[in-house]
């Protein structure tokens, strides 16, 4: 069970978190927020679902995630426009949360794989998934959904990076409200970096990411392309420097070759 009054007690935050909801189960916590049938007008709030049933990932794959053992949430932001230019980086505001919460509260190194993964020993803890809507042509509903393996202790099935929890990689439980605390903290500090100081998260991000400067591939669908993955953008878009020159990358998956 979550004990929300202790998560309150260690949340410091101005606005992320500060409308909470919890949920035993639902389909999937970013279809929730992302839903304008839900009347869910708070920019700030977050979902924790202890069991999703349409848990999602990237590119439409499943979010596996055992009930109650680890962190299945969403952000909504709302209205934000200075933040909604720049919608990588708040990708990025999202796994340097996960990773310096998890840096900080255990001592284990993270790693960040583009676009938003959170590794720990080379195996994946954290995925993000953000998602937005429109009213017109300008985007209105931001919605940063994380998934953290905190406490599953194993993985079964096929996926497509290898799974880890932090309980696997520290070998104990960690109490899940000091993590979830400690991670919307963190959060709304990076995000108050964005509008004025992008080179910051770009900086931090490239600091914790171990693949710039080797050779990889990036796979977008049935697309693959080689190169040496050069920098990031301002943006927060992979430059993959091929033998045609440096070409932008906006999405895939990327492997080291
Ligand atoms: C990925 O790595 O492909 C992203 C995974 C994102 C999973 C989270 S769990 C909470 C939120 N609700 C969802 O349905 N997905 C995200």
């Amino acid at each position: 069970m979550f004990d929300i009054e202790n998560f309150d007690l260690k949340l410091n935050t101005e606005f992320i978190g500060r409308n909470f909801i919890y949920i035993e189960e639902i389909d999937s916590t970013n279809t929730f927020l992302l839903d304008r049938q839900n009347k869910i007008e708070i920019s700030g709030t977050v979902v924790l679902a202890e069991k999703q049933t349409k848990g999602r990932g990237r590119k439409d794959r499943v979010w596996y995630s055992t009930k109650e053992q680890n962190l299945t949430f969403s952000i909504l932001l709302l209205k934000d426009y200075r933040l909604f230019n720049h919608l990588n980086l708040i990708n990025f505001s999202a796994s340097l949360a996960v990773a310096n919460s998890i840096e900080n509260l255990y001592q284990l190194k993270t790693e960040l794989k583009w676009p938003n993964d959170v590794l720990i020993n080379k195996k994946k803890t954290c995925g993000i998934l953000l998602e937005s809507s429109s009213l017109g042509n300008k985007i209105d509903r931001v919605v940063v959904g994380i998934g953290v393996n905190v406490n599953q202790s194993m993985f079964q099935g096929q996926f497509n990076y290898p799974p880890t929890s932090i309980r696997i990689e520290l070998g104990r439980e960690v109490e899940r409200e000091k993590l979830l605390a400690e991670i919307l903290n963190n959060f709304e500090f990076y995000l108050s970096k964005i509008p004025t100081e992008t080179e910051y998260i770009t900086r931090e991000w490239k600091e914790r990411c171990r693949m710039i400067g080797e050779k990889i591939y990036v796979k977008e669908g049935e697309l693959i392309k080689n190169g040496i993955f050069d920098d990031i953008d301002n943006e927060g878009f992979l430059l993959l420097r091929t033998k045609d020159g440096i070409e932008k990358i906006t999405i895939g998956d990327v492997s080291i070759v």
